[in-house]
C-alpha cells in the first residue's frame, strides 16, 4: 500500500535541516532547474502567488527576488516551515526589504511579502482562508511527485485551479514522467534514483541529491504517464505543457562542457506550465 501522505511531513521534518543548509543549489542539474524556472516564470512584476510545496521558501524567495508582490506558501512540513520563517525573520530584521503592506504571517504578525502555511496539498485547502481565483499565478516545484496514485494528483491539481484567477498560470518544475530515464540521469547532475516499492498505481523512488550533506527521500512516479497531462486538464486547467530544459539552462561559460551537456541528455527535470481557463 502507498504511505499515507501524513508520512511526507514526517519525511521532510526530518531531513529539512540538511535540505536548507545542503549546496544542493550548487548541484548542476538544482542550477539547470532554477534557471528552467526562471525561464519559464518571465516577468512576475507584481504578481500575487500561491507557492505550493515551497519547503523552505527557496522558490518563494525567488519570485519575490524577481518583483512578485506577496507569495503565500504552503507546505505539509512544520520544520520546512520553520527554516523558511526563521529565513524571513533574519531577512526582516536586518534590512525593510521583506516588509508590505498586506503581508500578514499565519500567526499574525505583518509585513511579511512571503506567507507560510501548514497543510497537505493533496487534501483541499478550505481551512487555510484564501480567496479562491485570487491567485495570479501557482507554481508548485517538485510537489506532484508525492502523488501516491492519480486521485492525489487530481487533489494537488484542484488546488491549483481552484486558488487561479481566470486566466492565470501555473508555472513549477517537478520529476520526469517515467521511471526508465529517471533511473538513468547522469549522477554528475547530483541526482540518483532507485526503485523503493510498487503500489497498483505508481513506483515508489528512493532519491538521494549528492549534494553536501547529502539529502534522501521516498517518493512516485506514476504508472501511467498519461495522468499527468489529463489530469490537469480535467480539473479546469489548458494549454497543459511539460518542458525539459535546454542549452540555455546551462549557464554560458559551460555550454562547451561535456558533462553539462550530458546532463541534458536525460532530463534533470521537467518545466510544467498551465493555464486556468
Ligand atoms: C523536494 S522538496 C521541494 C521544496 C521546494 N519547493 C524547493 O524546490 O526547494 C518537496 C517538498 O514537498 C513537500 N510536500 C510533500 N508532499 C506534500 C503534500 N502532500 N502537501 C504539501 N507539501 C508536500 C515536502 O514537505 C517538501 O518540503
Amino acid at each position: 500500500m502507498a504511505a499515507p501522505p501524513q508520512s511526507q511531513s514526517k519525511q521532510y521534518d526530518t531531513i529539512a535541516a540538511a535540505y536548507s543548509s545542503s549546496n544542493l543549489t550548487d548541484l548542476p542539474g538544482e542550477i539547470i532547474t532554477a534557471n528552467l524556472l526562471r525561464r519559464g516564470l518571465g516577468d512576475v512584476q507584481d504578481l500575487t502567488i500561491l507557492d505550493l510545496a515551497c519547503g523552505s521558501g527557496l522558490y518563494s524567495r525567488m519570485v519575490i527576488e524577481l518583483g512578485a508582490r506577496t507569495v503565500t506558501a504552503v507546505d505539509i512540513s512544520s520544520e520546512m516551515l520553520r527554516i523558511g520563517q526563521s529565513i524571513e525573520d533574519s531577512a526582516a530584521r536586518d534590512s525593510d526589504t521583506t516588509a508590505a503592506p498586506d503581508g500578514t504571517s499565519a500567526d499574525g504578525r505583518t509585513g511579511y511579502r512571503i506567507v507560510y502555511h501548514q497543510a497537505d496539498c493533496s487534501q483541499p485547502l478550505d481551512h487555510l482562508g484564501l480567496k479562491p481565483g485570487s491567485f495570479d499565478l501557482v507554481t508548485a516545484n517538485w510537489l506532484f511527485n508525492y502523488a501516491s496514485n492519480r486521485t492525489e494528483l487530481a487533489n494537488m491539481w484542484r488546488n491549483v485551479s481552484r486558488y487561479l484567477a481566470p486566466g492565470g498560470r501555473f508555472v513549477g518544475v517537478g520529476e520526469l514522467h517515467s521511471l526508465e530515464p529517471a533511473l538513468n540521469r547522469s549522477e554528475w547532475a547530483g541526482i540518483r534514483v532507485s526503485v523503493a516499492g510498487e503500489t497498483d498505481d505508481a513506483t515508489k523512488v528512493h532519491t538521494e541529491l549528492l549534494s553536501e550533506p547529502p539529502v534522501a527521500f521516498d517518493s512516485f512516479i506514476l504508472k501511467c504517464a498519461d495522468w499527468y497531462r489529463d489530469v490537469p486538464l480535467e480539473v479546469g486547467m489548458e494549454d497543459v505543457a511539460f518542458t525539459p530544459p535546454g542549452i540555455e539552462e546551462v549557464p554560458e561559460h559551460c555550454r562547451d562542457v561535456e558533462e553539462w551537456r550530458e546532463v541534458l541528455v536525460v532530463p534533470y527535470c521537467l518545466l510544467y506550465t498551465a493555464t486556468k481557463t
